[in-house]
């Protein structure tokens, strides 16, 4: 059976508020017939209990905003010989519900799988909001035409999302060396990628990060039912320690 490693980043109050109710929905709706395994990194230790025999828990220390986001390759990158074992690792926000099948085939097609922002799909800004420093390494020159995706669910077979995730925390440490922050932090970054890789990636519609209490039909015709929502909250209340 394959196996999938899910990557899960829950410091903070991420863990009591979402962990719960975005697991059970992936164990209903997310790649049924595989094995998944999830890697939850939290400081929640003393919120534990009952643990499912599925996830592991890898102790992270909480960081400001943006810390968590920005980190998340070098959080991933720390345990990557336990990641190995897999076939496919995927990262989703913790901050999620799965609400419909996702089944194998429409993720597992190519080395990565990236989603198409839902603020910009099929809009006449397609290429959002990419880094726009020359000086950054998630810099994309304007010239590049190309589909801005989300950060909010991304993946692929393990050995080419590991070298992904190894590559994207050099980048984003050379940019801190460089005194950079890029505009979106990892989803800079990442849309930098998947640029340079793309004919290696399958890109999701929205329907893979659609926004909660958005109504379908007025947003575009032709977008499937959403399959991931990506919950409201309250930001700054939820970043907070
Ligand atoms: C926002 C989203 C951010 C980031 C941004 C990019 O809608 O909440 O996480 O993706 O778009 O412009």
């Amino acid at each position: 059976m394959t196996t999938v490693g899910v990557l899960l980043v829950a410091t903070g109050k991420y863990y009591s508020h979402f962990f719960e109710n975005l697991y059970k929905s992936s164990e209903k709706f997310f790649l049924p017939n595989t094995q998944k395994t999830y890697y939850v990194f939290t400081d929640a230790i003393n919120q534990l209990t009952a643990v499912p025999e599925n996830v592991i828990i890898v102790y992270q220390e909480w960081e400001p905003f943006p810390g968590p986001t920005l980190h998340r390759y070098h959080y991933f990158d720390s345990i990557s010989e336990i990641l190995k074992k897999h076939d496919y690792l995927f990262y989703t926000d913790v901050d999620m519900l799965f609400v419909d099948t996702v089944s194998s085939s429409y993720l597992m097609s190519k080395a990565f799988v990236a989603v198409v922002h839902p603020g910009f799909y099929k809009t006449f800004n397609h290429r959002g909001t990419p880094e726009t420093n020359p000086n950054s390494k998630a810099f994309i020159d304007p010239s590049v035409d190309f589909e801005y995706v989300a950060g909010g669910f991304q993946g692929g077979k393990t050995k080419y999302f590991l070298m992904a995730i190894h590559t994207m925390k050099l980048s984003i440490d050379i940019d801190f060396d460089n005194g950079i922050v890029p505009v979106w932090h990892d989803e800079s970054m990442w849309n930098k990628f998947v640029v340079l890789n793309k004919s290696n990636v399958h890109f999701c519609q929205p329907d893979m990060c659609f926004p909660q209490n958005t109504n379908i039909n007025s947003y575009l015709s032709d977008i499937r039912a959403p399959k991931l929502i990506a919950l409201d909250k309250n930001h700054t209340e939820v970043r907070k320690k």
